[in-house]
C-alpha cells in the first residue's frame, strides 16, 4: 500500500514522532507556539530555498511556514526525514542553530519549519502528501 495511517493522539504538543513510510523516515512534529512564531517570523527572501516543497500545493509557492506547516494554526509539521544533502536522518527536537534540525552528518542546520539555513544541503525538508482524516489521524500518501 502507498498510504499509510498515522495516529498522532499521543504526541503532545512539542514533541515528534517518526514512522516510516515507503522505506523512508517522515517526521510528523506537533510544535510549540515558540517554533510557530519563529517559523512564521522569517522573511523568506532571506532563505536559501524559498519554495515551500510541499506536494500537497500545486506548483512552485513560496517557502512560508503557511505553506509547509499541514493545518492552518500551523501545530503540524510532516516532511521526509531524509537530509536533502545525501540522505541522512537528520536530529530533531530542537537540534542546530535554528532550534528545529540538524543534520549531523556534514552540518546542516534546519529550522521549525525544517527549511535549510545553514550547511550543504540545497532544499528544504520535502512535505509529502499528507492530511487529517479525523481528529488524531493522518494519512499519508
Ligand atoms: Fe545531511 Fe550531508 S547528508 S548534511
Amino acid at each position: 500500500l502507498s498510504t499509510i495511517r498515522v495516529d498522532v493522539g499521543g504526541v503532545n504538543e512539542g514533541s515528534q514522532i517518526t514512522v516510516q513510510w515507503l522505506g523512508k523516515p517522515v517526521f510528523i512534529r506537533n510544535r510549540g507556539q515558540a517554533e510557530i512564531e519563529e517559523a512564521r517570523s522569517v522573511d523568506v527572501s532571506e532563505l536559501v530555498d524559498p519554495i515551500a516543497r510541499n506536494e500537497n500545493l500545486q506548483g512552485e509557492q513560496p517557502a512560508t511556514d503557511e505553506n509547509r506547516a499541514l493545518d492552518e494554526e500551523g501545530r503540524w509539521l510532516v516532511m521526509m526525514g531524509v537530509c536533502t544533502h545525501l540522505g541522512c536522518v537528520p536530529l530533531g527536537n530542537g537540534a542546530g542553530d535554528y532550534n528545529g534540525w540538524f543534520c549531523p552528518c556534514h552540518g546542516s542546520h534546519y529550522d521549525t519549519a525544517g527549511r535549510i539555513r545553514r550547511g550543504p544541503a540545497p532544499t528544504n525538508l520535502p512535505v509529502p502528501l499528507a492530511e487529517f482524516v479525523d481528529e488524531t489521524t493522518i494519512l499519508l500518501g
